[in-house]
């Protein structure tokens, strides 16, 4: 990726109303996971066949879909990411669009990137045989790979309407290769090119990327004696999947995590291993000193641990047919370590698992303990669970109630609640 000095390539991928929209989703994820920065856009068309929720989680920003600035991107201005990007690259890239393209039109979000946008242009037609082979595709083909346009494909295969010729966009993989060969001959980046700061939401939101986070996951296991302790049902599975959210948006992410049986997230900055509940408070205090920007208390910190911790194995003969075991307070790690902290400016974001009446009582915790957002849960709820299943999460604020997500997989939640807590701290959104 020579060429644009240390900076990671900028792709804009634009995605039009093809079936093989499904594909530029994997494409997307390659483009990231190859370095590069990517936005997206799609036409109205694109929009019916994958939601540009999912462009959104796979690239970290918003999706430019509305040329009259209304909805989700309202703020950002219809051209701005033509003038951010370095390589556009069009897949789908239906015959209407290429048509367009070759005509000059601009008439919905797409097209008029395309006209404003100045850089290389690699295009992935996908399209019913008949419309590929047409005259008026054809002559698009040759006028814009006249102007330097780089078609990838279309190969042959199997196409949605039915028949095997040719007309099936080009596999990700042979796009992606195509946009490696551009990156590798860009010019230097122009001094007064357009800045947007890397995965910022342009609908207001912060970034994650830079964010000192600090996530505790997992439970507490309290020791009674060598071989004995009380614990709690957590995995660790939401701690870790918004640990590994947070430092794919960029941002530098500590994890404090209890036992778990999960391999730890790529990307951390730091992972720090504890036991206790005694422990995790002083990892979090700790990691607070270090200064942060976000802690989330997603771990189960156990609320008792066992008053004395017995060197030798308890013998059941000793404790007789009941066994009394006595059990003291764990520190509240946000309601007696965080607030110390509190001047800094760190966003502190706790988690409540409550089985009944969870939004009062979670209100009712985020007041006690000065928090600046809850995020509810119910395990016992349908849709929802411990482990690596489905979930239902409520983002509560001082206000009340920012964001219900719907049954989802924890892997899936973690960015969208990310993305909402930036929206709620940077005062947008719902
Ligand atoms: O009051 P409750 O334990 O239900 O509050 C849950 C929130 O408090 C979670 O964010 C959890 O991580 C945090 N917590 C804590 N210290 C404890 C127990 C829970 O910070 N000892």
């Amino acid at each position: 990726m020579a060429g644009l000095s240390g900076t990671r390539p900028r792709v804009l991928l634009l995605v039009t109303g093809g079936i093989a929209a499904y594909k530029s989703c994997y494409l997307a994820r390659l483009l990231v996971q190859a370095g590069f920065s990517v936005r997206c856009a799609m036409t109205e068309a694109g929009a019916r066949f994958v939601s540009p929720m999912t462009f959104e989680v796979l690239t970290g920003a918003p999706v430019a879909t509305d040329l009259w600035g209304e909805g989700a991107t309202e703020a950002l201005d219809h051209i701005q990411y033509a003038r951010w990007a370095d390589i556009a690259v069009v897949a789908p890239a239906t015959a209407n669009t290429m048509a367009k393209a070759a005509a000059g039109l601009a008439d919905n979000m797409v097209s008029t990137l395309l006209l404003a946008f100045p850089g290389p242009v690699v295009m992935a037609p996908a399209m019913n045989d008949n419309m590929w082979r047409h005259p008026a595709t054809r002559a698009a083909q040759r006028v814009l790979s006249e102007r330097g346009v780089e078609f990838v494909g279309p190969g042959e295969g199997f196409l949605a309407c039915g028949t095997t010729d040719e007309g099936r966009m080009a596999e990700p993989e042979q796009i992606l290769a195509a946009v490696r060969h551009l990156a590798g001959s860009l010019p230097p980046r122009p001094a007064d090119a357009e800045e947007l700061p890397e995965r910022a939401a342009i609908t207001g939101a912060t970034s994650w990327a830079g964010c000192r986070v600090v996530v505790t996951a997992g439970p507490t296991c309290e020791p009674i004696d060598p071989v004995r302790f009380v614990a709690n049902r957590s995995t660790g599975a939401m701690g870790y999947a918004l640990a590994a959210a947070a430092a794919h948006a960029g941002a530098s992410v500590t994890l404090i995590t209890g036992p778990v049986a999960l391999p730890p997230p790529r990307g951390l900055e730091r992972l720090v291993s504890v036991e206790t509940g005694r422990q995790m408070a002083d990892a979090v205090e700790a990691a607070l000193s270090g200064g942060a920007d976000w802690l989330i208390m997603c771990a189960a910190v156990a609320d008792f641990t066992p008053a004395e911790f017995a060197p030798g194995k308890l013998k059941k003969d000793v404790l007789g047919d009941t066994w009394m075991l006595r059990m003291v307070r764990n520190p509240d790690i946000l309601g007696e370590v965080v607030p110390a902290h509190r001047a800094s400016g760190v966003k502190v974001v706790g988690f409540a698992l409550e089985t009944e009446d969870v939004v009062a009582r979670a209100m009712g915790k985020l007041r006690a303990k000065g928090l600046d957002f809850i995020v509810a849960n119910n395990p016992a709820a349908s849709g929802s669970g411990f482990g690596n299943v489905a979930h239902e999460l409520i983002l509560l604020g001082p206000g009340g109630e920012l964001w219900r997500s719907g049954s989802r997989a924890k892997e899936a939640l973690a960015p969208l609640l990310l993305q909402r807590l930036a929206q709620a701290a940077a005062g947008v959104g719902p």
